[in-house]
């Protein structure tokens, strides 16, 4: 037996599902479940196999596994103090800094993951309105709070999602009609910058959909809420909603801000500053300054190399690699979203059991990808990832059955 599945059998007997959350599909697609090492675009697994690693942790390693300006300056941290009885000058540099990246910005609050910034971004768009009922797109997803959760979800009640309003994406005149219909009741509407839902196309803005969105909530006195968790850094530094022309009352942003140490960030606007500060959230770990130490690194490498760029640019390449290849076996590859987090589709592949097979023999190959979720591209990935990752492709593809 691997070392890989005699873990899986250990952890199966002391954890619920053996690994769970989003990380508990892996032994379902033969692909490995544990890690040994990890270092730029690439990790180790426990039986000593390297892949070429674009999931990205499912976002957070923007600059490459153990980046050592960022690992420099969480060490330093570290050695004067992490969790301590006070808070520490590193936040307040990180703020400035913040304030000062992302359009619109003026104050910044800190958690460790993304939904404690999608819901404190909730909790203070109801302080500042007072009102009570929150507007979401239809399979978006905000983190695992009950009221993020679809209706039904085992541990939620029906109470817990009776203020979420569901909307279609990029559909202007179903925001128009909830707004006619609960404008007075309803404290904000919250989305990604386009849709990135699993097992389905990823579908980008329609031209002024952000803008007319915007300005609706506004006139209703709805704020806006940019859940930039997922895409934040990878598509303008500014955040992503400098790239598509409109300007949230409340930002947030998680995963890559810190390069993969744990740390997530709300900003907002001074409109809605006195809701922040009515507002009462806090965590054990939330003034933990070795992330914040980390984030500041993280940050002033994304803007010395302009990642947002870089990683287009690859990710542009890799894509357009990939379309070639599949092509080159009669498959068409059809890749949708943004071009730093394809999520890949293969045209005609019902039930997608092509694209399943194909990501696992890439996998077995050393190339990991996902099916069933938008991969990612970091700043890291080089000439050589590209060309190996096309090479394992063009093998992949030949290896599927006729
Ligand atoms: C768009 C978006 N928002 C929020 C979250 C929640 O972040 P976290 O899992 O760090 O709580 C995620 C996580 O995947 C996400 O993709």
């Amino acid at each position: 037996m691997s070392n890989s599945d005699e873990l899986f059998n250990r952890a199966q007997a002391v954890i619920p599902n053996g690994i769970y959350g989003h990380y508990g599909g892996a032994h379902l697609r033969h692909s490995p479940n544990f890690f040994e090492s990890s270092a730029g675009s690439r990790f180790t697994d426990v039986d000593g196999n390297t892949f070429i690693d674009w999931m990205c942790a499912y976002g957070p390693m923007i600059l490459g596994y153990n980046h050592p300006v960022v690992e420099q300056a969480a060490a330093r941290q570290a050695a004067k103090g992490g969790t301590v009885s006070l808070a520490s000058p590193v936040m307040v540099q990180l703020a400035e800094t913040l304030v000062e990246l992302v359009q619109g910005a003026e104050w910044a609050l800190f958690g460790k993951n993304g939904a404690d910034a999608t819901g404190l971004a909730v909790m203070v768009s109801k302080a500042a309105t007072g009102r009570r009922k929150i507007i979401k797109i239809d399979g978006g997803y905000h983190g695992t709070a009950p009221w993020m959760q679809a209706q039904g979800s085992p541990g939620t009640t029906a109470n817990d999602q009776e203020s979420v309003i569901t909307i279609a994406w990029n559909d202007l005149e179903a925001l128009k009609s909830v707004v006619a219909a609960d404008g007075p009741d309803i404290a904000c509407f919250i989305s990604s910058p386009y849709h990135h839902p699993v097992f389905a196309s990823n579908v980008l803005p329609a031209d002024g959909y952000w803008t007319s969105a915007a300005q609706l909530c506004a006139e209703a006195g709805i704020l806006t809420i940019l859940d930039d968790v997922r895409t934040g850094f990878r598509i303008d530094l500014a955040g992503s909603h400098a790239a598509y022309g409109f300007q949230p009352d409340l930002m947030c942003f998680g995963k890559a801000i810190a390069n993969g140490h744990p740390i997530s960030a709300l900003l907002g606007t001074d409109s809605v500053r006195h809701g922040a500060e009515a507002t009462f959230y806090t965590g054990t770990q939330f003034f933990n300054a070795v992330p914040m130490a980390a984030a500041l690194a993280t940050l002033g490498e994304l803007q010395a190399i302009d990642a947002a760029s870089v990683i287009t640019n690859l990710g542009d390449r890799l894509n357009k690699g990939l379309i070639d290849v599949a092509a080159s076996h009669g498959h068409d590859l059809a890749v949708s979203g943004v071009p730093g987090m394809p999520f890949y589709q293969i045209n005609g592949d019902h039930g997608h059991d092509v694209l399943k097979q194909w990501v696992t023999e890439c996998g077995r190959l050393g190339a990991y990808f996902l099916d069933f979720h938008n991969n990612f591209v970091s700043a890291a990935h080089t000439n050589t990832d590209l060309d190996e990752t096309w090479a394992i492709a063009d093998k992949a593809f030949g290896l599927l059955p006729a």
